[in-house]
């Protein structure tokens, strides 16, 4: 049995009686880790608005691969003191758990009375972006150097990078043992390779790319979640824990079935950042979210006041309770309020991003195509899922008007995919594609990726999550052509191996313009 994860669910204590050890020789073997039942925050008065210092220089964030010795010495020394703030003072907000649980108790369900989820909708950039920066400042203030940034992984500078940068791997404060990606493992280019993230960051619709008020974006559910469960799952060959990122929980929060965890810390969103690694993912993902709103044909940012004026709280660098704004946040704010902003990775190729076209054919609005609707929930199961209408005759016209440049204005909706709390998912989306399987190729029939990371700790509801898709003009042709419109839903696991088990469900898959 996995020690750790053994003691984590028993409890320290327990644990000990039960081995007849003493509890500190336990703690000695397990410090640095938990997994935590109840993550809420210390307690608070109302947050104040974070005070700004607008003054001092702006630097880069780096990819890990860029970093100087001494750059890399820092980093491991910030780590150090954030572990050792933990060590000396737990309740401390601004040590390594309490940072960590900051990420738990915004999962929704992690901290029951506030119910705040900042996955799965339009809050998942800015929501992150708040939190990696008060933990930039946190950091540079324990080392006392202002000048401290965090760096990035460069996931996408591939292949190269799409494995775990050598300075998480090395002993030190920077690694998390219980990580299951090996210093040779390879992310699959499914997941972070240039035909995929051409797609993603060639992905035009806010909605599609960031996510909407009721929908995940393409940033999030692909690199970002799959990214997060190869990080954490150990290969099946080395381990007899089952594959896939399943996580068995019981009403009162406490796992029952220690043998089925083979995907801490990343693997779930309770313990994600308690592997150091989680900020230097996210800040790619931060990073990306700057390139693509600087693409030519990319909407942009959101522009409705909700957005824009809603408020992110927590602990700052000084101990304080305060809030961030998405406004605060925004990449002109960025080196206004935050003082950073990103230096390209140096040995990358630019992805080549497909010349935006002028737009001459009109795409014109047009009533939703309903590819499936039914009251009851629809199971997807464990094999590819396939869902047929015909398309009608105007509608194979408007796809033809977008496929030779008109606005991409066509969106799959696959609403009311509700996951069940335990079950880490990934779902591949084709259209047009009725025989599309696990092995097929990344092409114009593929339309995206859904994911969901299993939140881990005191979730006993599914996860409801609503999905949209943007057509691209190469997908419009292939639909042009077709009399019917056909939806081929493939799970499968982070290596492309079939699910064990999915209970993932679904209301309602449409297509539509907007
Ligand atoms: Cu808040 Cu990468 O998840």
């Amino acid at each position: 049995m996995n020690r750790r994860k053994f003691v984590s669910a028993m409890g320290q204590g327990s644990v000990a009686a039960m081995l007849g050890l003493k509890a500190s020789n336990l703690l000695a073997q397990t410090s640095g880790h938990e997994l935590p039942v109840n993550c809420a925050p210390p307690t608070h008065g109302l947050p104040k608005h974070k005070v700004f210092s607008t003054s001092g220089p702006v630097l880069p964030r780096k990819s890990v691969w860029d970093l100087s010795s001494s750059e890399v010495t820092r980093l491991q020394k910030a780590y150090q003191a954030l572990r050792n703030l933990t060590t000396s003072n737990p309740n401390d907000p601004r040590g390594w758990m309490q940072q960590g649980n900051v990420h738990c108790y915004n999962c929704s369900g992690g901290y029951d009375p506030s119910n705040i989820e900042i996955h799965g909708s339009w809050w998942f950039m800015p929501w992150h972006r708040c939190y990696l920066w008060i933990h930039e400042q946190i950091l540079g203030k324990l080392i006392n150097d202002s000048t401290f940034r965090l760096a990035y992984w460069d996931w996408d500078t591939y292949p190269n990078h799409a494995k775990v940068p050598p300075p998480f791997l090395a002993t030190g404060a920077l690694l998390d043992t219980y990580r299951g990606a090996k210093a040779t493992d390879v992310i699959p280019s499914s997941i972070t390779g240039p035909t995929h993230m051409k797609i993603v960051m060639g992905t035009q619709g806010t909605k599609a790319f960031m996510g909407g008020p009721s929908n995940s974006g393409a940033m999030e559910n692909n690199p970002h979640g799959p990214v997060h469960i190869w990080t954490a799952e150990t290969s099946p060959s080395q381990t007899p824990i089952p594959p896939g990122c399943f996580y068995p929980n019981t009403p009162g929060g406490t796992p029952v079935n220690q043998s089925q965890f083979g995907c801490l810390d990343m693997g779930v969103l309770a313990t994600a950042a308690q592997d150091p690694i989680f900020f230097a993912h996210h800040s790619n993902i931060d990073r990306l979210w700057d390139v693509w709103v600087k693409t030519p044909g990319s909407q942009g940012n959101w522009t409705t006041t909700t957005w824009l004026n809603h408020k992110f709280n927590f602990y700052d660098e000084n101990g304080d309770w305060v809030y961030l704004t998405v406004a605060d946040v925004l990449a002109a704010q960025e080196q206004n309020n935050l003082r950073y902003n990103y230096q390209a990775p140096q040995s990358a190729t630019p992805l080549a991003l497909a010349q935006v076209s002028v737009q001459r054919a009109q795409v014109r609005l047009l009533k939703p195509v309903v590819v499936s609707s039914r009251a009851t929930a629809t199971p997807v199961g464990t094999k590819p899922h396939v869902k047929t209408i015909a398309l009608p005759q105007v509608h194979r016209q408007n796809l033809r008007a977008l496929a030779s440049g008109g606005a991409r204005r066509y969106v799959l909706h696959i609403d009311g995919i509700s996951v069940p709390p335990d079950e880490s998912t990934i779902l591949d989306v084709f259209v047009g594609e009725p025989n599309a399987t696990r092995d097929t190729e990344i092409g114009p029939s593929y339309v995206g990726t859904f994911s969901v990371v299993v939140p881990g700790t005191r979730h006993t509801h599914n996860v409801m999550r609503n999905a949209v898709f943007e057509l691209r003009p190469e997908t419009a042709a292939l639909l042009a052509d077709q009399s019917n419109l056909t939806v081929t839903i493939v799970p499968k696991q982070v290596d492309g191996s079939e699910p064990q088990k999915s209970s993932v469900t679904y209301r309602r898959i449409y297509l539509s313009t907007e």
